[in-house]
């Protein structure tokens, strides 16, 4: 499908979702200063992005559902020689309105005098609340302007409803060019880690690993798709450790847990192995658990099946496994009662994936019941087991060892593909790995 049908596609879908007489409001997103009059690198809004491919700041999108007819209004910066000198091209209202087959386009420095004309006739609201403050503060008072003017035939909106659930729903379920993006980044992410795996030694620092593992996303996709953690030793036993500056040590594992994005759709991927290239004894074994739960967690996935089966899951292998190396002590059945599992293994097992690296999909139903999982869906699993230094519960050979693997699962009509299936996990695939060469500019 060309990308183009795909956003005309989804924005129809989400116009059939909207009450008879609504209107919703899509901003894209904005620059963030960085420092006085420098800026962050621009990251389109998720919301904006799924519906429309425009890759620019100050832009609107508008979808009317009015009297039996449905628009799409387009707003985005008009052509500026000075502007796009400074900072760069601008596509342009006209090619925009071809390009992304608008009904309507307009320029977005006038979007309120234009909006306050859209809105009129309009029972209902739709905008994301969750996000985007100064813009909603920015309609609410259009929309006290219009509710001054009482006598005027035709309503204005005076029902808010919230659209992100509504998008949320939709973007649960990938199409065939948001997996094909996601193919991509999976693709990107298997070079990455293997480089990753090839480089990393004693004598190195978490910041070489890290900055070739962003060199090789940039070079071949859009870069990380969230902060990545590069953890040697125990610092992989901060689940969000981002400073990724120690030295790397002889007989420790690395913990990397970093994903590229494609066309600003993520992957997110952990892997762990042996800075020195070979699992020592206590490492294989705790290593050899983690991956019996997550390859038994993958084997379940499919139409019909929750996340909260698969975490349950994940807690039975590793219980089993931790009662079977000493470290617990007790039956199964008693364990998966209390919480002493938590105590190793704090996390979840699995988020949804897509444009955001936790996707904005929802968990639960009107009812309260867990989604259970359908084709289209994309979701991580990611056990893993952390022994902190400090926890007399533990034998001192297990201490300070934190352990994650995790990969992008496609929920598919049969069962499930592993996206990231090619990225190395089995022991003896990881010592290969490690045991490899790189060439990093080529
Ligand atoms: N990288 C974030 C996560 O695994 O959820
Ligand atoms: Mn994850
Ligand atoms: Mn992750």
């Amino acid at each position: 499908m060309r990308e183009q049908t795909a956003f005309r596609a989804r924005q129809t879908k989400l116009l059939h979702m909207l009450k008879p007489g609504s209107i919703a409001l899509i901003p894209a997103g904005s620059l963030a200063t960085r420092s006085n009059d420098t800026e962050f690198p621009f990251r389109q809004d998720s919301q904006f992005k799924y519906l429309l491919g425009l890759e620019e700041h100050d832009a609107l999108l508008v979808l009317s559902n009015l009297d039996g007819k449905m628009r799409t209004i387009l707003f985005c910066q008009e052509k500026n020689a000075l502007a796009e000198l400074w900072s760069g091209k601008r596509i342009g209202v006209e090619r925009a309105k071809e390009l992304f087959n608008a009904d309507e386009a307009y320029p977005h420095a006038n979007w309120k005098e234009k909006l306050a004309e859209l809105l009129v006739g309009h029972k209902s609201l739709y905008m994301d609340f969750f996000s985007h403050d100064t813009f909603f503060t920015q309609v609410k008072s259009l929309l006290y302007q219009l509710s001054l003017t009482k006598k005027r035939k035709e309503p204005s909106p005076s029902e808010f409803v919230n659209l992100a659930p509504l998008l949320g729903r939709l973007r649960l379920i990938k199409d065939s060019n948001e997996i094909e993006f996601m193919k991509r980044a999976a693709e990107i992410t298997n070079r990455a880690h293997r480089g990753a795996m090839a480089l990393a030694k004693a004598g190195k620092n978490e910041k070489d690993i890290n900055a070739a593992m962003e060199y090789l996303f940039q070079r071949d996709g859009g870069g990380n798709a969230y902060e990545s953690i590069v953890a040697g030793g125990e610092n992989a036993l901060v689940l969000h450790y981002i400073e990724n500056d120690c030295a790397l040590r002889d007989g420790d594992l690395i913990l990397i847990d970093a994903g590229a994005q494609f066309n600003l759709y993520a992957s997110d991927v952990s892997r762990t192995f042996p800075v020195s290239g070979k699992f020592s004894k206590e490492q294989r074994e705790l290593y050899q658990l983690v991956l019996d739960a997550q390859k038994s967690c993958i084997q379940m996935v499919g139409p019909g099946k929750t996340l909260g089966e698969i975490h349950a899951e994940a807690g039975k292998v590793l219980l089993q496994g931790l009662i079977e190396l000493g470290i617990l002590t007790g039956t199964l059945e008693e364990h998966q009662k209390d919480d002493s599992l938590k105590r190793y293994y704090p996390h979840g097992t699995s988020h949804w994936l897509g444009l955001d690296v936790h996707d904005n999909g929802p968990y639960r139903d009107s009812k309260g019941e867990e989604i259970g999982l359908a084709p289209g869906m994309v979701l991580t699993v990611e056990p893993g087991l952390y022994f902190q230094l400090d926890d007399d519960t533990v034998p001192s050979k297990y201490k300070g060892i934190g352990i994650r693997i995790e990969d992008d699962i496609l929920v598919t009509e049969k069962g499930y593909e592993n996206l990231t299936a090619a990225i190395p996990k089995e022991i003896k695939e990881v010592e290969e790995a490690c045991a490899s060469e790189v060439t990093l500019f080529c």
